[in-house]
């Protein structure tokens, strides 16, 4: 006995796929993906703002001022740029002094904060006080704001034989056979008088030769270039000269061109010592 056929079995249905939380949002495409938006550079930062006070004394003035002015220099920015800048658009009655702008000419010497330097020489942004004072260098006469009368020192330095002018092509010598570095560094000497300003005998004492005299006189003794030396030596041993100098050392501090005026000054005062020595033993 058959009975009915069975139904085929049907293959069951495949379970939905698991709902994946906004997976009905995705959509695939094979457009590439849009280029990042690129990183913006970060700003320069702003330059800052500085806070200078200029000295000043005119014509008549019993004594100097401060003036005072804000500025944004650019970075690397020296204080002879800004001080251009003020006399330029801000200012155009301060006297200032300065040629070459590179540390050569020797004409730009200021107090900067208290401190001899000279102005194209020193950056803005190596300046840590929050206001930069600007003064004239001192022990010499200010003429007006920044400026002084430079007469004086340049004649101390012709009383000791400067500047040195040879007598003829090949001056008998003229030629240093040895010992040229016991000199050479005289010659660098770019006659700023920052080491006159910051001496503190020179301020109380007018009439001391100041250190960048005695260094000339030291290099001039070392190689005379057949200079005679007496006279030299006669001014070096004056009271108001090397027996004055206390080894402050503030000159060979404040000196721009590694003169070491101080070291030339002790050689110097060994040499006028020795000749005491021998004229008192008779062979000066
Ligand atoms: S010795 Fe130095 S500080 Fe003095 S005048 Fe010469 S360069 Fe300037
Ligand atoms: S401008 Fe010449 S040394 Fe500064």
């Amino acid at each position: 006995m058959s009975g009915p056929t069975p139904a085929p079995i049907q293959p069951a249905e495949p379970p939905p796929p698991p709902e994946v939380p906004g997976a009905a949002e995705t959509t695939l495409s094979l457009e590439p993906p849009p280029a990042a938006e690129p990183t913006p550079e970060p700003a320069e930062p702003a330059a800052p703002t500085v806070h200078l006070r200029i000295s000043r004394l005119r014509t008549g003035d019993r004594k100097p001022h401060f003036d005072e002015f804000e500025c944004t220099p650019e970075p690397g920015a020296t204080v002879l740029d800004v001080l251009i800048e003020i006399r330029r658009h801000r200012d155009p009655s301060l006297v200032i002094r300065h040629s070459c702008m590179h540390a050569s000419c020797g004409t730009c010497g200021v107090r900067i904060n208290g401190r001899e330097a000279l102005a194209c020489d020193t950056k803005v942004a190596g300046l840590t006080a929050p206001t930069i004072d600007v003064e004239p260098l001192a022990n010499q006469r200010p003429v007006a704001d920044l400026a002084t009368d430079m007469v004086d020192f340049y004649a101390r330095l012709e009383a000791v034989g400067f500047p040195l002018v040879r007598s003829a092509e090949v001056a008998a010598g003229a030629e240093p056979p040895e010992g040229v570095k016991a000199y050479t560094r005289f010659e660098n000497c770019i006659e700023c008088g920052l080491c006159l300003s910051a001496c503190p005998v020179s301020r109380t004492d007018r009439s001391y030769l100041g250190p960048a005299a005695l260094a000339a006189a030291a290099r001039v003794a070392d190689e005379p270039r057949g200079q005679p030396l007496g006279p030299i030596l006669a001014l070096a041993a004056e009271p108001d000269s090397v027996w004055r100098c206390r080894d402050a050392m503030q000159c060979t501090a404040v000196c721009p061109s590694a003169v070491d005026p101080a070291r030339a000054l002790l050689g110097l005062r060994r040499r006028v010592a020795f000749g005491r020595v021998r004229s008192l033993l008779g062979r000066g």
